[in-house]
């Protein structure tokens, strides 16, 4: 029995010793190492026989209630625990490490080894390409965006004001043209016409709302947030109320357009999925942060199934939201309802 113990302790010391990647051993009720490889040691900075005398709390980063409840999860785990953390070289500078944990016996007693991998430089990374890819997102959306409204723009000025002009030639000839006015096949005729023009009159500038509200240009995010919440009223099916406490405050255009954005995708999300009766649409700003608030009272939807398999209006919303250094949460209940919430600092972005 004893030798049995023996020759596992070894082997543990064995690979310990042997291993490139940094491993301790310590006990779990002093929070001492009682073993540490080279390393180990080369990444914190300290000589071989200093490592007797560290302790976790020395060189893990964050508060000891966090370091003692991961000893306890490993402690009654079976198969030990894989987690990141941030350690401290001696130095001061920080590592970002990624560990697995597990409880050995080492000595007749249930200690806990540590194996550690170094992902400072990996992480860095990660956070480049993260960065990267969200100003390249942010860059593609305000592209987009400019596009929508140079051609917003050209619809309704130009041809607008075209067909606009042409139907107020028809009704001019209408009224000085007697030859018009006997014949009535021709009057009819005149009169469809002039009806059509008048819808695509309507339909130009329609598309150019909705590509790019002229309400959110002209007069900000508080009265175009009320016009989205007018034209939604006006389909009949729900009864969606507004509430605005930022007054006519102007933000800068970019970030009028991105939250303008969001409460739309938010609104048509209450349309297609919802089957709400009522909705809210709230806007406020608290102490320089703006509050968007989408809340109805629908099906709701089970959001941990829907996190591994989002739409695309989830993500577009998250990636506007990030372009602002805001926040997005949505809560939802089965039978319960939706609520978007999102919000950003207006200054200091
Ligand atoms: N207000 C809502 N009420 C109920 N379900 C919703 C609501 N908003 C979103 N969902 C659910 O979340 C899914 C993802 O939404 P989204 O990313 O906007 O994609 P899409 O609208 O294109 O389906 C929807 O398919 C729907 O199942
Ligand atoms: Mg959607």
């Amino acid at each position: 029995m004893d030798r049995e113990l023996n020759e596992s302790e070894a082997r543990y010391k064995g690979i310990l010793h042997q291993s490139i990647e940094p491993i301790i051993f310590f006990d779990p009720s002093t929070r001492k190492i009682i073993e540490a490889n080279k390393a180990f040691c080369k990444l914190i900075g300290i000589a071989q026989k200093e490592s007797n005398a560290l302790q976790l709390f020395d060189f893990i980063e964050g508060n000891r209630q966090e370091i003692n409840m991961f000893i306890r999860e490993v402690m009654i785990s079976e198969r030990g625990q894989v987690s990141n953390a941030t350690w401290k070289k001696k130095s001061g500078q920080l590592v970002e490490v990624e560990l697995s944990s597990t409880k050995v016996r080492l000595k007749g007693k249930d200690i806990v080894s540590i194996m550690a991998r170094d992902v400072t430089v990996l992480k860095k990374i990660e956070r480049l390409k993260e960065k990267e890819r969200q100003e390249y997102f942010a860059a593609i959306v305000e592209a987009q965006e400019d596009e929508r409204n140079r051609i917003a723009c050209e619809l309704h000025d130009s041809l607008g004001q075209m067909l606009s002009a042409a139907s107020y030639k028809i009704e001019n000839t209408l009224l000085s043209s007697v030859v018009i006015l006997e014949n009535k096949k021709l009057l009819k005729s005149t009169r469809n016409i002039q009806k059509i023009l008048d819808t695509a009159i309507e339909e130009v500038r329609n598309i150019s709302q909705d590509l790019m509200p002229m309400m959110l240009r002209d007069f900000g995010l508080g009265a175009a947030l009320r016009h989205l919440c007018a034209q939604a009223r006006d389909q009949g099916v729900l009864d969606i109320s507004y509430r605005n406490y930022i007054s006519d405050l102007r933000m800068e255009k970019k970030v009028e357009r991105i939250v303008y954005r969001i409460a739309q995708e938010a609104i048509n999300n209450v349309f297609k999925h919802s089957k709400a009766k009522k909705a809210t649409l709230s806007i406020k700003n608290k102490d320089g942060k703006i509050i968007l608030r989408v809340k109805d009272n629908g099906i709701g939807y089970d959001l941990l199934a829907k996190r591994k398999k989002r739409g695309m209006g989830l993500i577009t919303m998250e990636e506007r939201t990030k372009s602002l250094k805001g926040s997005l949460k949505c809560r939802s209940r089965v039978g319960e309802g939706t609520q978007v919430l999102m919000s950003f600092e207006l200054e200091g972005r």
